[in-house]
């Protein structure tokens, strides 16, 4: 694995869970005693701050790549798990980066002797060349069609720029109106790296701007993340997923869009 190894958070379709996908990851590889930097790039909406109460932080991502501050004065430390944070700061406004914006922002980041580097997107994303340099895309969805459409056009992106991509499901509920994840699974290349539960936790703890990872630890939500981060430190092998129903939709969609 490179180091650092940089893992993007991704969807064409908001809400799904990025951020706090993002947020818990990478506190779960900080908690393996991982050097991990938490980066927000949804500079469209900028939302990082809200999930760990940086909204103080009046430098952030923008400043960096704009080359307007420094990236070790911007970074700010999450106090209770000692997590390097890179919000985007609130104040600024929409902006798109060039090639040799991000390039530099990219070799500013490999002199930083961080272990992992988590990147928390916008929608679709934003910034044309923000994938360039990752190593892996994480793809975000939710057991619904709009979502899982969404996820399919986002490894296709993926697929052409020849980046790995995995696929998380979140708030998983297991009724018999989701997506069954046996379906998806069929059509999909990879299998899928891990099924997040929908929880009441995760929804409180964002109103409390402490990450579900830290307030409840034994949550089943943070119990899925815990096993995500050991996956990546390779502690653990991606367990078998046992499903059964077949009901065709994802493959006819793959089809009518040509992906
Ligand atoms: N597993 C889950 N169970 C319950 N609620 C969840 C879960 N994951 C995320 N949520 C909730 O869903 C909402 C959207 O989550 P989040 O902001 O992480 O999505 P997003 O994909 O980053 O959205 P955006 O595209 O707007 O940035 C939040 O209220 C969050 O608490
Ligand atoms: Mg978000």
């Amino acid at each position: 694995m490179p180091k650092p190894y940089i893992l993007g958070i991704a969807s064409h379709k908001g809400g799904v869970g990025k951020t706090t996908v993002a947020v818990n990851l990478a506190i779960s590889l900080k908690l393996l005693n991982y050097k991990v930097l938490l980066i927000g790039m949804d500079v469209a909406n900028p939302n990082l701050c809200f999930h760990l109460g940086l909204e103080d932080a009046n430098i952030g991502f923008q400043d960096v790549i704009k080359k307007k501050a420094d990236i070790l004065k911007a970074i700010a430390i999450h106090n209770p798990t000692g997590l390097s944070i890179l919000p985007e700061a609130l104040s600024e406004s929409e902006f798109i980066a060039t090639k040799s914006q991000f390039d530099e922002f990219k070799s500013k980041l490999a002199k930083l002797n961080f272990d992992f580097i988590i990147i928390d997107t916008s929608p679709g994303f934003h910034q044309p060349y923000e994938f360039d340099h990752w190593d892996e895309g994480i793809i975000v969805s939710t057991p619904d069609m709009p979502s899982v459409s969404a996820a399919m056009r986002t490894e296709k992106e993926f697929r052409s720029h020849k980046i790995k991509s995995s696929l998380v499901m979140n708030k998983v509920r297991n009724k018999s109106y989701e997506i069954h994840l046996n379906e998806i699974e069929e059509t999909w290349t990879e299998r899928i790296y891990a099924v997040l539960p929908d929880s009441e936790n995760v929804r409180s703890s964002l109103s409390e701007q402490i990450p579900v990872t830290i307030k409840h630890k034994h949550d089943p939500f943070s119990y899925a993340l815990f096993d995500m981060a050991n996956k990546y430190s390779g502690r653990s092998q991606a367990k078998p997923l046992n499903y059964t129903y077949h009901i065709g939709i994802i493959r006819r969609i793959r089809e009518f869009l040509h992906i």
